[in-house]
């Protein structure tokens, strides 16, 4: 490049110009318009180095820092791809082994195809399909078990009694639990520095939606006896804002659920004999009644109780269980 560029470095090289410059004095007729010449030539290479350099930085620029749109919520969880897919292998091979048909990598990409290269706070239904379609799962009749507020006394339940499933206990559910994601609507990577918070940003986000989604057909698939685990140390242990108050209740087929047992657990620390006669318990009994399923309700739950005395063995309560 050097050599081409002949003129251009002569010109720059100081003692060089000025022998030139004495010597084009001479030559009188050809000199002004070469030196115009090169002018014109250093102005050119400037701009097309310039604009060459501009190209580059700012593809490079792309590349490293795509400006994602900053959320109030925490981002995408790290290495959520190689946990999802693990997660999936994980429930498929060694879990549910019925299940080892089914595509892992395929669920995966379903998923990222949801997700990616959209803008989080737009999210519908409809953006989930595909994946809920690959995920399809089948759990058994007088086996579906929801929780609200409850969520851990609820897993350790299933955990133990490995026929009944939460959401959390399918595969879908599985696979992303306790997780964070999002995508961006200008990248077509996650967005590990922050996603929509719920309150802060939008309802409508990636994570919302997707639970919404995902709990409306577990509800919708529930049949026989279905099961609610309730808080009874809250005053609302049946919260109708709660996703079982806001879908899942309503989700539920009359003409394949027929009962609707609640289990209200109270914290070991402070049971009560009549939770289940709380007014909030009675407004899921009139919204189940509408709904023409019928509803049954008991307060601590011995099977239950038990999980709770296995962490707490001196508790008075305990004592007397067996
Ligand atoms: C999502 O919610 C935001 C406000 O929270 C609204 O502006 C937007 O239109 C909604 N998008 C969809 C697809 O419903
Ligand atoms: C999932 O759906 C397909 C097609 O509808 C069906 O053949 C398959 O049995 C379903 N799998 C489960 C586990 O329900
Ligand atoms: C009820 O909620 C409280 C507070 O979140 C929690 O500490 C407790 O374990 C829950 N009780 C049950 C029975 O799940
Ligand atoms: C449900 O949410 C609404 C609005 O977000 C709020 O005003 C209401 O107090 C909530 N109800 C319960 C039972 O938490």
């Amino acid at each position: 490049m050097d050599h081409r560029l002949g003129p251009v470095s002569q010109v720059e090289d100081g003692p060089v110009s000025q022998v030139e410059d004495e010597e084009e004095e001479e030559e009188d007729p050809c000199c002004n318009i070469s030196k115009k010449a090169k002018i014109w030539g250093i102005l050119l290479f400037v701009l097309v180095l310039s604009a060459i350099l501009g190209v580059v930085f700012g593809v490079l620029k792309l590349h490293q820092a795509p400006q994602l749109k900053k959320w109030q919520g925490a981002g995408t969880t790290l290495h959520f791809r190689e946990i999802v897919l693990g997660r999936c292998y994980a429930y498929t091979q060694l879990m549910k082994p019925e299940l080892r048909v089914k595509d892992c990598q395929k669920i995966v990409g379903a998923f990222m195809g949801a997700v990616l290269s959209k803008d989080p706070c737009g999210f519908t239904e409809e953006d989930y399909q595909p994946l809920i379609k690959l995920t399809n799962q089948t759990v058994p009749c007088d086996k579906t078990l929801f929780w609200s507020k409850s969520r851990e006394l609820a897993h350790q339940y299933t955990e133990v009694q490995q026929e009944m499933f939460t959401l959390e206990n399918t595969l879908l559910g599985y696979m992303v639990d306790g997780l964070k994601w999002c995508g961006d609507a200008g990248s077509s990577e996650l967005n590990y520095q922050s996603c929509p918070d719920w309150r802060g940003d939008c309802a409508n986000n990636t994570m919302s939606v997707f639970w919404d989604t995902v709990s409306k057909r577990f509800a919708e698939n529930a049949c026989g006896v279905v099961q609610v685990l309730l808080n009874g140390s809250f005053s609302n242990a049946f919260n109708k804002n709660s996703t079982f108050g806001r879908v899942e209740i309503y989700n539920l087929h009359p003409d394949k659920v027929s009962t609707l047992q609640a289990w209200v657990m109270d914290n070991i620390e402070d049971v009560h004999s009549d939770s289940c006669s709380a007014s909030s318990i009675n407004d899921l009994k009139s919204i189940l009644s509408n709904r023409n399923i019928k509803f049954t309700c008991q307060s601590n739950y011995r099977p239950i109780k038990f999980l709770q005395c296995v962490k707490n063995p001196e508790h008075s309560s305990c004592n007397s269980l067996i």
